[in-house]
């Protein structure tokens, strides 16, 4: 339950990132010992790959709120658990870290947010090339090889996941593999810095090409997670949404320049230090257009905090998504807030009004469920926002720390 149109004011501290910690979590099984990270966001997403790890015989010890040990020593089985599996998204490392480790890996089809098609085929064109042999049955992928050999892998569409999983699996193969046309976002780069400190040898993440020499045996390390780039960009857009200014701590600015650059555009003030970010409302922002494209172009998860930005600003702004079919589900909720948007196919068309009022919503995925937040937060009078579940799955602690802010958020524990 929020209680809107209180200007966000003061400081907020960043957790690690979702997205790297979700590939370094599975990719800790390739460590076959003790790993120590640093700066694990506790998010949902990142609790259900910890239950798959010690399911599977791993050792988890947690010291601080922040700092984890996993010794993936004791792993014995290349099976992970389908009914957690199914719950997310990023349970499809798995594929690549046990093809890595064992040879052989037996993963579900992943779950995670219902947001266009989101096929794998990338990921499994990419391990059969590196030798695995892919057999599906009843929902789960089977992989299996007798030895893996470094390749070359060309992919068609930029990916994330398909990056990370061919990463993860080329680490110990023989010889060398390189990836063209890899993504390039700091979760990349972040993964292939963990997975160097475990003594693999990985050249040119954060670049389209990156190539992989195989290693025998890869070993432990100490690695601390990179800021999340999506956390910091939801709190910068809610301070512009709710007219406030607030300093965005323990994060890297670089990360965040397409949407530093965007505020700036609709007139936001936007100050960049090393390692904050100051983000300060001078009047009603400007409508801009927004197109999604993988990084550095402007991230196809904040196309939806930035829409209600964009739902409250003076003009008119043409969104295109351009990297998942359905993800403007969300704006249907917003409208009932008040919102003038039209959809057509991957483009939205908002029309700013002069303020959005409160309402009954519902979180239609994570990503959704932020831009819901940043609506009720902006809005007039009370914003109840149900699957609030799904938002956990990716932001730490959102009430308190938006209460820190300001803000008036209740969680109403039994839905
Ligand atoms: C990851 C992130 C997600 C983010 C997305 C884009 C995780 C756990 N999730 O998702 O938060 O929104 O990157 O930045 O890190 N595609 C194919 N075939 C494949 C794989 C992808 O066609 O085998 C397509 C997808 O349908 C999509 C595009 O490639 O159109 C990009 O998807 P991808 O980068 O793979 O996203 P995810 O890894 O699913």
């Amino acid at each position: 339950m929020i209680e809107g149109s209180n200007k966000l004011q003061g400081e907020v501290t960043i957790s690690g990132a979702k997205n790297s910690a979700l590939a370094i979590l599975p990719a800790t099984i390739l460590a076959g010992s003790a790993c120590t990270l640093k700066n694990l966001p506790a998010i949902k997403d990142g609790v259900y790959l910890r239950d798959m790890l010690i399911q599977m015989g791993a050792k988890i010890h947690i010291s601080g709120t922040d700092r984890i040990e996993i010794d993936s020593t004791g792993i014995h089985t290349h099976k992970i658990d389908i009914e957690i599996a199914q719950k997310m998204r990023a349970s499809y490392y798995f594929l690549g870290a046990l093809l890595g480790r064992f040879k052989k890996a037996e993963v579900p089809f992943p779950g995670g947010c219902e947001i266009g098609v989101r096929p794998i085929d990338l990921h499994l064109k990419g391990l059969e090339a590196l030798g695995a042999k892919i057999k599906i049955s009843h929902g789960i992928i089977k992989a299996k090889a007798d030895e893996l050999i470094g390749a070359p892998i060309y992919l068609d569409v930029v990916s994330v996941g398909a990056t990370i999983n061919i990463m993860l699996a080329a680490c110990m193969a023989k010889g060398i593999t390189v990836i063209e046309n890899a993504a390039k976002e700091p979760y990349i780069v972040d993964t292939a810095n963990f997975l160097n400190a475990l003594g693999a040898n990985i050249k040119g993440a954060g670049t389209d090409v990156i190539k992989i020499k195989g290693v025998e045996a890869l070993g432990g390390c100490e690695h601390s997670i990179i800021p999340d780039q999506m956390e910091a960009g939801t709190y910068m857009v809610a301070a512009a949404a709710t007219k406030g200014d607030i300093l965005i701590k323990n994060i890297i600015p670089t990360h965040l320049e397409s949407v530093s650059a965007k505020l700036r555009e609709m007139g936001v003030e936007v100050t960049e230090y090393e390692d904050s970010l100051r983000v300060r409302s001078v009047g009603k922002a400007k409508a801009v257009n927004i197109k999604t494209m993988p990084y550095p172009g402007f991230p196809t998860d904040m196309q939806q905090p930035m829409s209600v930005l964009l739902a409250v600003s003076e003009g008119t702004g043409i969104v295109t998504e351009s990297i998942f079919e359905s993800r403007f589900k969300y704006l249907d909720e917003l409208k009932r807030m008040g919102a003038n948007i039209k959809v057509e196919g991957r483009v939205a068309i908002i029309e700013g009004v002069h303020k959005l009022t409160g309402a009954s919503v519902y979180a239609t995925d994570l990503r959704a469920g932020a831009a819901m937040v940043v609506a009720g937060l902006a809005a007039e009078g009370k914003t109840l926002i149900s699957n609030v579940n799904y938002i956990d799955r990716g932001y730490e602690r959102l009430e308190e720390k938006l209460i820190n802010l300001g803000a008036k958020v209740r969680r109403l524990e039994e839905e």
